[in-house]
């Protein structure tokens, strides 16, 4: 691996071999999503607590401080929308890795939906970026995407999307957790594995429980927006979840990290 590479992937995945990641991305599908309305608020309280951001150049450049001292995480797959649901997985390359150097993003991330018809296409865009970002020093974290049909995140399916992906060449894999079987997820691929974690829950603890039992069986941490975001409490959320990644904290733990965050904090 060059030197480049090495670098920014270092200022992605911290010390202790861990990282927490929050998107905001998902404009670039739903639009003006629930307490995503405008992002540059959103995050403004919850940078200090996450190891980088992923979103597009659009709310990267009209969102984001550029004195931000923060890695991004570029998303730069799209073309799709949730107007046309039974279509989500027909996604293309919509910015260049020329314009992920010129935001001197740290890494790049676009989604691949296997098993559904924009398979092939997905993973050729996959194979495609690679190639160029490989050339720059770039990693592709890729997103075992499912669109609308969340039934299909089981480990027999999590575990072929992964490993398809990082035999591809993507350096981090974005999937998500299951309960049963999630280790063979891990297992059976060869990069680091962060987990998102869909729409929100209604319990905190729940979250919680996720998060640790991934680290417990191999993920390196999480990519995981609405559940902090559009929680009521998002900042002790933040809090709660990056205790259980780079301080070991569990599931009760980090409910009480959240409780006292939370009386302390307006947001
Ligand atoms: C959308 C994405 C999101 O970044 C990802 O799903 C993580 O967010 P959440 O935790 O809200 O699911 O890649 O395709």
């Amino acid at each position: 691996m060059d030197w480049g590479m090495k670098n920014r992937l270092s200022r992605l995945i911290q010390r202790d071999g861990r990282a927490m990641f929050l998107p905001i991305d998902h404009g670039y599908f739903q639009g003006p999503t629930t307490r995503l309305e405008e992002p540059g608020k959103t995050i403004a309280p919850l940078i200090d607590y996450v190891d980088g951001i992923m979103l597009t150049r659009g709310v990267l450049r009209n969102c984001v401080d550029p004195a931000i001292n923060k890695p991004i995480i570029l998303r730069v797959s799209g073309g799709t929308s949730m107007a046309r649901r039974d279509e989500l997985d027909q996604e293309g390359i919509i910015t260049s890795v020329k314009e992920a150097v010129r935001l001197n993003a740290s890494a790049v991330s676009m989604s691949v939906f296997v098993g559904a018809p924009g398979e092939h296409q997905t993973l050729l865009n996959l194979a495609r970026l690679v190639d160029e970002c490989e050339e720059y020093g770039i990693p592709v974290m890729a997103v075992t995407a499912v669109g609308a049909e969340l039934e299909k995140r089981d480990a027999r399916y999590l575990a072929l999307a992964s490993r398809i992906a990082a035999e591809i060449g993507a350096r981090v894999v974005k999937t998500y957790y299951c309960e049963e079987g999630f280790e063979k997820v891990v297992k059976g691929c060869p990069v680091p594995i962060v987990i998102a974690g869909g729409p929100k829950v209604d319990s905190e603890l729940e979250v919680f429980r996720w998060v640790y039992d991934a680290l417990q069986k191999g993920a390196i941490g999480v990519n995981l927006g609405r559940n902090i975001w559009q929680h009521d409490h998002p900042v002790a959320m933040a809090k709660a979840i990056r205790a259980i990644i780079h301080e070991n904290a569990t599931p009760e733990e980090s409910q009480q990290i959240f409780n006292a965050a939370k009386s302390e904090s307006k947001v």
